[in-house]
């Protein structure tokens, strides 16, 4: 026991919980939530990043993965749009493929052509080759970071890992991928080898976000950036029993839980299924078109083109009061359909967050 800043003794737990229930006043957790909220939360994929010369300065000094594993320098990249923006909540920076090199896989990024992952797993030798990840000690400079962040800012930070089918179609084409031919012949050809590898990465994916959750992230996003290469006969069979296990596995944390896509528009039923506490997808569906196929109690979050961020100012207020329109305003979090380009503008993204939260909903 002890006295309250009201003078009041106090026990410990209820203060405890106090701070707990302090992050669920958050407007973007509200949103995440369903509840009501006083203005629109907003914050950006790849809100830190190459678009921003202090970032570009940085990288003068260090390779991409030497910030990713460097908790200082990912901390101090996590804050570096935070307050140019306003926005409503942080990302920690880190990157999905992180744990491909626990897994065995190697990883590189080269400057013109993105990732590369030197041994690709092709096979059901490779698959098995594939080893089990001690989050704490191999990946653990990514809790470090998200430490380091929570005790530097007051807005909700998010934890991240790749969506199974997204790491996994890395994994298999050894780097970026038109049509993804490799990776859906591993699922025709070979179901029980895909099921073998689907299901190493499920556990690892669960593993390295609680480990997130118990470092301090108050929400968690699964990123399936290229799940919209599928048909929706072969995300039902393939991908979604992987993904739900995923959502399914994260319940206990309590924090709300993103499920990101894009390309899905004409399976967002089928994506809802899979699980999460929020449903974020691209620009190829209007707002309100979405949330009548979800239903009003589904939050929601994402929509706006990243391309549009590099039109004159009035198409992009135009384009953004559309959407928060069509949104209903509530259990909504503004946000790109994916992720800022690298040469969008800093103004332009700045000048959204204030349209966003100077918007009145009638
Ligand atoms: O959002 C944030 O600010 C947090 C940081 C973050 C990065 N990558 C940093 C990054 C997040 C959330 C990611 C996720 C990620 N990484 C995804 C899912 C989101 C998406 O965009 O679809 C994917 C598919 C990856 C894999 C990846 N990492 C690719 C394809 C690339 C190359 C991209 C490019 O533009 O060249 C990366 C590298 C990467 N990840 C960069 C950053 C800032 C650029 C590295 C650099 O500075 O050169």
């Amino acid at each position: 026991m002890f006295a309250s800043p009201t003078g009041a003794v106090v026990h410990y737990p209820l203060i405890l919980k106090r701070f707990m229930e302090n992050s669920s006043e958050y407007r973007f957790i509200k949103a995440c939530r369903g509840e009501p909220v006083d203005k629109t939360p907003v914050w950006f994929m790849r809100q830190a990043g190459r678009y921003m010369k202090v970032y570009r300065d940085l990288k003068e000094k260090y390779t991409f993965l030497e910030l990713c594993k460097n908790p200082e320098l990912a901390c101090e990249v996590t804050l570096q749009p935070l307050e140019v923006l306003g926005v409503d909540a942080a990302i920690i920076f880190a990157d999905i493929l992180l744990p491909l090199e626990p897994m065995g896989t190697g990883l590189e990024f080269s400057a013109g052509d993105g990732p590369v992952i030197p041994r690709p797993v092709k096979d059901r030798k490779a698959v098995e080759k594939l080893m089990p990840v001690n989050v704490e000690e191999q990946l653990g400079f990514v809790a470090d970071a998200i430490r380091r962040v929570r005790k530097e800012i007051k807005i909700p930070l998010i934890g991240f890992a790749g969506a199974p089918f997204t790491l996994c179609s890395y994994m298999i084409e050894g780097g970026k991928s038109r049509d993804f031919t490799t990776t859906k012949l591993m699922m025709y050809d070979a179901p029980d080898v895909w099921e073998m590898l689907m299901d190493k990465v499920c556990t690892m994916l669960v593993d390295y976000l609680k480990m997130q959750v118990s470092a301090g992230a108050q929400a968690l996003q699964l990123f399936d950036s290229w799940v919209g290469c599928l048909g929706p006969n072969d995300y039902e069979k393939y991908i979604l029993p992987y993904s739900r296990r995923v959502f399914e596995g994260l319940k206990d944390t309590g924090v709300p839980v993103i499920n990101f896509s894009t390309g899905t528009s004409t399976m967002l039923d089928l994506v809802q299924k899979a699980g999460g506490d929020v449903l974020s997808f691209d620009w190829r569906i209007q707002m309100d078109t979405a949330r009548a196929l979800l239903g009003k109690d589904q939050p929601v979050q994402g929509n706006l083109d990243p391309v549009t961020l590099f039109a004159p100012l009035p198409v992009i207020r135009e384009r953004v009061h559309d959407i928060l329109k069509r949104s209903g305003g509530k259990g909504y979090v503004f946000n790109l359909g994916h992720g800022i380009l690298q040469h969008t503008p800093v103004e332009h993204v700045k000048a959204v967050v204030d349209m966003v939260h100077e918007y009145q909903h009638e």
